[in-house]
């Protein structure tokens, strides 16, 4: 399908629409979802990466992959191109009502930390206390945040964002060159990405995603000036489920060391 970008993303990406997808345990990608959840309880639970200040690229309307790492950053800076998608973020920090349950996605990460269920509604606070800060961003430009100025990351993580945001490899290394300017040397980045995947629908709209494999995305991290630390490929087991609003057959989740 054609690239979907900027405008596209600001005059038709429902974020609603999209967390009901994507993001609702019981909606058939339980087992994609848990693969994320675990993997970033390892990358940032106990004898994991540490540090201030962590920036997140291309948030949207999504917190899942923050709950471990809350607990390790206590200063979270979360980043998106969508204005509808920083609000609806916004909303869910001021605890508005009618934002998305995130209650089933936060127990989980509850269980995997070995901290009761009954503790989630203090868990989704603590990550609510630790994000600081909700920025535009684009990741095709040199400097993706503009003009505004944000301490250099201990560490960053970017979920299914570069490979919506960009048309083609040479700007997805591009784009990966542009983010990796916020992060410190010895710095880490964790990414978290889907393969061969083509579009994925949100409510009426589809939108492009870039297909990538698993060699294309560690040479675009390697030539982007890292080295990788950790790298785990996640089988889609049942891809007909979600024929209808996404065709990846792969998550990836890889962390890697700014050099
Ligand atoms: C598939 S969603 C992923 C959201 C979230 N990280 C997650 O894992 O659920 C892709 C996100 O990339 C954002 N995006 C698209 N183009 C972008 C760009 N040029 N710069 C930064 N973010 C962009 C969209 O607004 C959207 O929130």
């Amino acid at each position: 399908m054609d690239f979907t970008g900027g405008e596209i993303y600001q005059s038709s990406f429902d974020p609603k629409a999209y967390l009901a997808s994507f993001c609702s345990l019981g909606s058939g990608r339980d087992d994609i979802l848990t693969f994320r959840l675990k993997k970033c309880f390892q990358t940032f639970g106990p004898g994991g990466l540490k540090g201030e200040v962590l920036v997140d690229i291309g948030t949207g309307p999504s917190i899942y992959h923050l709950l471990s790492a809350c607990e390790s950053f206590p200063h979270i800076i979360a980043t998106d191109f969508t204005d509808r998608n920083r609000q609806e973020l916004e909303r869910w920090l001021r605890r508005e009502p009618g934002t998305f349950d995130w209650s089933e996605i936060v127990k989980t990460v509850c269980d995997l930390e070995g901290d009761s269920r009954d503790n989630w509604v203090e868990k989704e606070n603590k990550l609510r206390s630790r994000i600081k800060k909700v920025q535009k961003c684009d990741v095709t430009e040199s400097n993706p945040l503009g003009p505004s100025v944000i301490p250099l990351a201990d560490c960053m993580i970017t979920a299914l964002c570069l490979e919506t945001a960009c048309s083609d490899i040479d700007e997805y290394c591009r784009s990966l060159k542009n983010i990796t300017t916020l992060l410190k040397p010895g710095g880490h980045l964790v990414l978290i990405g889907v393969l061969g995947d083509s579009f994925y629908r949100v409510g009426e709209k589809s939108f492009f995603c870039l297909p990538l494999d698993e060699q294309t995305v560690r040479n675009a991290v390697i030539d982007a000036g890292y080295s990788i630390k950790d790298m785990e490929l996640f089988d889609i087991p049942d891809q007909t489920s979600s024929s209808h609003i996404t065709d990846s057959y792969a998550n990836i989740f890889l962390v890697a060391q700014k050099k």
